[in-house]
């Protein structure tokens, strides 16, 4: 009967446990995993600190739950009168003091320095400087200066070349946001107002790293995503030569058509695209929105047919609720055509 209960009681929890110690075997947990395998010096150093924590913490909880489970079974038996007092028992009280104490330190001592590492970036001179700046719910990349004079604006992507310190100052344009990249590093406030955080990141390879917003901000607080693109200089070179010769204006077909409705049902109001007549502010610069991989922030892919595209602009409401981009009612031939013309933007 007790035995009955008592497994009913544990079966649950114990199942639970072994599902997390058991996810814990594979290599990486997914891309947002940063205790596992990460891709960046700060990451790295974030990772460590981590495991560190967690080794110490299994090794205070073993021996301060063995000694608990020593004195249960040892003084099981009840005893006549009071037990031996050890009040005032000096080599107790220096031992219960000095032990935490030495605890205490043992954090404290790598963590200072790391932390204040987090602070410093390596290579200052010669990083790359981005600001970036939140709204609710996506992300803007600016590459200041560039080349001199000459500013790169981005959304939701934020290209950097591989091994090269990147220094992001961070702004907000309305709320607080928090700006987290799990495997390269963050994660840091991303504030409105004047005072403006500064984060530096580094990637050691080459690949896709994803990042989030990582501070509630409103409705669509989980698609606030955007993605890090770490390259080799090389590349990272000639996609800014390239980002600073706009795409050519289309002279016919339906990407032509497209061009025109942008302007005549009013999209360039809101969104600029480089090199047209279409230099609206208040929503993402799409300039290049034919390279990027996804559409709305993370929401849908950015595929080759078109179908993420088409998805949004035919209803943006009903796939990020609440996003700034109203439901402009478009028919299913415009928005084929505004597709169209978004596809040639890279
Ligand atoms: Cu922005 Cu959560």
């Amino acid at each position: 009967m007790l035995r009955q209960r008592l497994t009913r009681i544990t079966i649950g929890p114990s199942l639970a446990l072994l599902s997390v110690l058991v996810a814990g075997c594979t290599q990486s947990m997914g891309p947002m995993d940063w205790i596992g395998s990460v891709a960046g010096e700060q990451a790295e150093a974030q990772r460590w600190i981590t495991w560190y924590l967690i080794y110490l913490g299994a090794a205070v909880f073993v021996v301060v739950e063995g000694l608990l489970l020593y004195a249960i079974l040892k003084f099981r038996r009840p005893v006549e009168g009071l037990p031996p007092q050890v009040h005032g028992h000096r080599a107790l009280e220096i031992f219960w003091t000095t032990v935490p104490a030495l605890i205490v330190l043992a954090i404290v001592v790598p963590m200072v320095p790391l932390t204040f590492s987090f602070a410093q970036p390596p290579d200052e001179a010669g990083a790359l400087r981005v600001e970036v700046v939140a709204y609710q719910w996506w992300w803007e990349f600016r590459y200041p200066d560039i080349v001199p004079g000459r500013t790169i604006t981005v959304a939701n992507e934020l290209r950097i070349p591989v091994g090269r310190t990147v220094i992001a100052t961070l702004s907000s344009a309305d709320v607080i946001h928090s700006f987290w990249v799990p495997k390269l590093g963050g994660k840091v406030d991303v504030l409105p107002g004047r005072q403006k955080n500064q984060l530096w990141l580094n990637a050691r390879e080459p690949g896709e790293y994803y990042g989030w917003c990582a501070e509630f901000c409103g409705t669509q607080h989980a698609q606030m995503r955007f993605r890090v693109k770490a390259m080799s200089a090389a590349e990272f070179e000639a996609w800014v030569r390239a980002r600073l010769s706009p795409p050519p204006e289309p002279k016919e077909g339906l990407a032509r058509r497209g061009f025109e409705l942008f302007g005549a049902r009013g999209c360039g109001a809101c969104h600029t695209i480089e090199g047209t007549p279409y230099q609206g502010k208040i929503g993402p610069n799409l300039t290049n929105m034919g390279e990027r991989s996804t559409v709305g922030a993370g929401v849908l892919e950015n595929d080759p047919e078109g179908e993420g595209l088409f998805r949004w602009l035919k209803n943006p409401q009903a796939v990020k609720p609440g996003n700034k981009m109203p439901n402009l009612g478009l028919s299913d031939d415009d928005v084929r055509a505004l597709v169209a013309y978004l596809r040639t933007l890279k």
